[in-house]
């Protein structure tokens, strides 16, 4: 997805790139988050908490873009690649990657 965000952007399209790369975005993120913090609850993992903390700030940042999409500011396209990015770069290995390992120990996944 950030791959289509900059595509779009380097031929000037990423604000209206925006409704349907948003829209793509909270299903990912409500299936996957879901789904982790589900598998977090039911197997104790010790971090479940702050982990659903992080799920929640990315859910309502996602929120806020899109309603300044709708306001028509363009700003908020870098802004979406930043939160897109730093999720890549931040909570996959900091925040998804030990759940992981956490849940390999136990046998779940
Ligand atoms: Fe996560």
């Amino acid at each position: 997805m950030i791959l289509r965000l900059e595509d779009a952007m380097s031929v000037g399209r990423g604000h209206e790139e925006i409704p349907s790369l948003l829209s793509s975005l909270k299903q990912y993120v409500n299936f996957h988050f879901g789904t982790e913090e589900r598998l977090m609850r039911s197997f104790g993992y010790p971090l479940a908490e702050s982990h659903a903390i992080q799920h929640r700030l990315m859910t309502e940042a996602l929120g806020r873009a899109e309603l300044r999409h709708s306001s028509g500011d363009s700003r908020m396209v870098l802004e979406v690649l930043d939160l897109m990015t730093e999720w890549r770069d931040h909570h996959i290995p900091s925040w998804d990657a030990p759940m992981g390992a956490f849940l390999n120990e136990t046998g779940v996944a």
